[in-house]
């Protein structure tokens, strides 16, 4: 595994978007970013003590949703180890993980030319999260104990490289564990479009085979199948 390590950077997704030639599986870690982007446009606050990294895979067309859901189950697995509760650690589709009603780590990936940038920002040791305190958590707030940041971006790197190669054939049991662990298994949702919340409440099925969020409305027969939505759990 190869690391590149920067002290203050804008983000480390955008520095690998940036790069003319871009290796598989090198790693870009920043104790501080200046510009951490979030999934549609938002910021994501990155302070010191936080796992904040990215890398990339080569872009096989075939993979496509599934990684996010690959990459969310890897940070699951890697994380659940660390924590007592493991109950209270879950899977929010697509690529979230939450202890109990609040966020430890997030997850974006982005295509760029030929591959997929995978980053990852996890709260480790750091508890300053800004206008997010209500909404964020992370594993010293959990367990009360200081972590290596890179010990665990490296468990989380090589377990990805291993399994990656296998991600087809473990597809289904991946699938398994992400539903069973989901964040949210039994609640009610209701899904923003233009900018407007529904009327019609919703409840989570499933993700399905292709990595989709299955919902059904109150009262409807017909599952509803989204590749992308923006929704909010009531
Ligand atoms: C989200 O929850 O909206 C996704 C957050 C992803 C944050 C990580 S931190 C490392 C990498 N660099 C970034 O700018 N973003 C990702």
């Amino acid at each position: 595994m190869k690391f590149k390590f920067f002290d203050k950077i804008n983000s480390t997704n955008t520095y690998l978007r940036r790069q003319l030639k871009i290796e598989e599986f090198e790693v870009i870690v920043a104790k501080n970013q200046t510009d951490g982007k979030g999934k549609r446009d938002s910021t994501w606050i990155s302070s010191e003590g936080a796992a904040l990294f990215s890398f990339a895979v080569n872009d096989n067309y075939e993979l496509d949703e599934k990684i996010t859901i690959f990459t969310g189950y890897i940070v699951y697995k890697i994380l659940k180890n660390y924590i007592e509760n493991k109950d209270k650690l879950t899977f929010k589709w697509p690529n979230d993980i939450y202890y109990e009603n609040k966020k430890i780590c997030g997850i974006l990936c982005e295509k760029v030319r030929d591959h997929i940038i995978i980053g990852i920002g996890i709260n480790i040791n750091n508890t300053d999260f800004g206008i997010f305190r209500e909404k964020a958590i992370a594993l010293v707030e959990i367990t009360g104990k200081k972590y290596s940041v890179q010990g665990i971006i490296e468990e989380i790197v090589s377990t990805f490289e291993n399994e990656f190669h296998s991600l087809n054939r473990e597809w289904e049991s991946i699938l398994h564990i992400v539903n069973e662990n989901s964040y949210l298994k039994g609640k009610k949702i209701v899904i923003q479009q233009n900018g407007k919340l529904s009327k019609k409440e919703y409840r989570f099925l499933r993700v399905d085979r292709r990595g989709r969020i299955s919902i059904i409305a109150k009262g409807d027969s017909d599952e509803l199948k989204f590749t992308s939505l923006q929704f909010k759990v009531i």
